[in-house]
């Protein structure tokens, strides 16, 4: 989850592991280093903390000018030395993070050619395939591009050739990297981070571009295989944890970390070989009457999107509520339920205080938080960490798609135990969770389309969003988004109940965002676009290529987010509502990470 990659004039060793220790805060599970001198590569991996490498280090030194550092949180294979990276293949080393979808294609073909393989990993699949491109006589960059070109999936990489050690190339696609320039010393870095205690000029990557470092220069790529030129940033001194990059707010940059968050999220809560999903914690599913969730803001709404998951998928009741409501009432609880409190950061004195009255009915607790040592973490019988790492921007963005991770797996977890799906409809389900990081990615494409819808949004004095399905709850987080940085009001609705109000404020200069995927609900949802058109309100339709098609003629602006199973459509159809927000916040020049009145973390009740 953490990559460095060095072409240095002096040895490497120490300064790949000094950078991973600034990488550990993302967490992992083993790590590695591999260097190349005089043409041959060596590789040093260990399971457990940097420590634990760094000893193997000590035994076993490793003196080279130029290498690449890895630390892995497991996807694809367990936490071993096994599968830790880096991953050689032929003349290939290298590291990765992401999630490769069509591996097991790839693996089965790169077999059936006599290669053999000695990890379960993703990754290994692409060291292969790039040396499958040497193999045939092609040059590394065209290899590399070569294979690039085969991969579906999100990825970071930074991959070492044998025999050129002056040479390392990297790639992204859903999973940030940066190139860092040093004094006659070039590096690559998962982030600023990285590649902090060497050189404070970054140039971060674009999505599909791929890179050439030798000690003094970057040769970058875009996608078409086309040189471009990135900017270079100096990055301050203080870049601490966390880093705004190539962003102007913490929000707009955690919008776009959004594929490499859920990645991670989905990575503690799948087993991708097994085609299982896994909830830890001493759970039964099949034994709950019922879920109670209880949280604030967008983690309720969150936990609403559950909901439709969790009782569609396995058949058990979810009551869902707002923690302040439900904490000064007297809800009805049953031992024979569990409560999950779902809380970005653990805190929030309503969502605590409901969890603890769960408790005090005999009810099991269970958390679904980011902030792993918060309150309600401790207090819980049962935590299920989000893992988007920290949440700097007050309106939750990266934490409400790794909340809703959380939940698709929980709900395909509860499906199976209740035997409501067999292991084979587990495996498909799996692979579907396993497309939303480059889907989110893909998603997040539409950012420019959205800035051009937002010019339009930031004149409006109430906007209406409509959906139906899990697409409400999305209209409800659409609308929080857009009131709590624009402060332009705006009502999120089950599209269904238009008629029975929201339908009074329509005309011609309420905008109306319907978001529709092409799913079982689409054709009512288009009838109400219908409706509100008719009274001569704008829509802006969100939907997906096939959704695109059937759009009822009149739609003002269709905007097309990639075709999604409705399992992760939810997940795919949150960057186009939360870019929106963003972008009329930015046109209206307000304090986009720090809006007015609102606080991050609400301790009070
Ligand atoms: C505050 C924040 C919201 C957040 C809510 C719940 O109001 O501004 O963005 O959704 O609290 O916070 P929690 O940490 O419990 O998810």
């Amino acid at each position: 989850c953490g990559i460095i990659g060095i072409v240095g004039k002096a040895p490497v060793s120490d300064r790949l592991i000094e950078s991973l220790k600034r990488l550990e805060y993302r967490g992992y599970d083993s790590a590695g280093v591999a260097v190349q001198r005089g043409g041959r590569v060596e590789r040093r991996r260990a399971l457990g903390k940097i420590r634990a490498l760094e000893a193997v280090l000590a035994e076993q030194p490793l003196t080279a000018e130029i290498g690449i550092g890895h630390t892995r949180w497991a996807t694809h294979g367990a936490p071993s030395e096994r599968n830790a990276h880096p991953h050689t293949a032929g003349r290939v080393t290298l590291v990765h993070n992401g999630i490769i979808e069509n591996f097991a294609e790839l693996k089965a073909e790169l077999q059936a050619e006599g290669r053999v393989f000695e990890s379960e990993t993703d990754t290994e699949v692409v060291a292969h395939l790039i040396d499958h491109y040497l193999a045939a006589g092609a040059a590394p960059l065209a290899a590399f591009k070569s294979a690039l070109d085969r991969l579906t999936g999100a990825y970071a990489l930074a991959v070492l050739i044998e025999g050129r050690d002056n040479f390392i190339m990297g790639a992204r696609r859903g999973s940030p990297l940066v190139v860092g320039t040093g004094a006659g010393e070039m590096f690559l870095g998962s982030d600023a981070l990285a590649v902090g205690p060497f050189t404070n000029k970054v140039t971060y990557l674009e999505e599909g571009d791929y890179v050439a470092i030798d000690h003094d220069r970057a040769e970058i790529f875009d996608e078409t295989g086309t040189p471009v030129e990135r900017p270079m940033k100096i990055v301050s001194a203080s870049a601490a944890l966390v880093e705004k990059g190539n962003y102007r707010h913490f929000m707009e940059k955690e919008i776009h970390d959004q594929p490499e968050g859920c990645q991670h999220t989905i990575a503690a809560y799948i087993d991708p070989i097994a085609g299982r999903a896994r909830m830890a914690g001493d759970v039964d599913f099949a034994a709950l009457d019922r879920i109670q969730i209880v949280a604030c803001g967008t983690s309720y709404i969150a936990g609403l999107v559950g909901k439709y998951l969790i009782e569609k998928l396995a058949d058990l009741p979810v009551d869902i509520e707002i923690a302040s409501e439900f904490r000064y009432r007297e809800p009805a609880l049953r031992p024979g339920a569990l409560a999950i409190a779902m809380s970005q950061s653990g805190e929030t004195a309503d969502t605590l205080a409901a969890l603890r009255l769960c408790q005090a009915k005999g009810l099991k607790t269970a958390a679904v938080v980011n902030a792993q040592e918060s309150t309600m973490a401790r207090e819980v019988d049962v935590v299920w960490p989000i893992h988007c790492g920290p949440e700097i921007g007050v309106a939750s963005t990266k934490a409400f798609t790794a909340q809703v991770s959380v939940l698709t797996a929980l709900a395909v977890a509860a499906a199976r135990a209740r035997g409501r799906i067999d292991a084979a409809e587990e495996q498909r389900l799996v692979r579907i969770l396993l497309e939303a990081p480059r889907l989110i990615a893909e998603s997040i494409g539409l950012e420019d389309a959205v800035k051009a819808v937002a010019v339009d949004i930031a004149k409006a004095r109430d906007v209406l969003y409509l959906g139906r399905g899990p697409m409400s709850a999305l209209a409800l987080e659409g609308a929080l988004k857009l009131k709590e940085i624009s402060y332009i009001h705006a009502e999120g609705y089950a599209a269904g109940e238009l008629k029975h109000g929201p339908i009074a404020l329509v005309d011609e200069h309420t905008p109306i965002i319907v978001l529709a995927p092409y799913d079982s609900y689409y054709e009512k949802s288009a009838s109400n676009m219908s409706e509100v058109m008719a009274r001569g309100g704008q829509v802006v339709f969100i939907t997906d290529p096939e959704g695109a098609k059937h759009a009822p003629a009149g739609a003002k602006v269709v905007m097309t987010a990639p075709a999604s199973d409705p399992l992760i459509s939810p997940l795919v159809m949150s960057a186009p509502i939360q870019l929106l927000a963003y972008h009329v916040a930015v046109l209206k020049g307000a304090d986009v990470d720090q809006p007015r009145n609102l606080a991050k973390s609400v301790t009070v009740e």
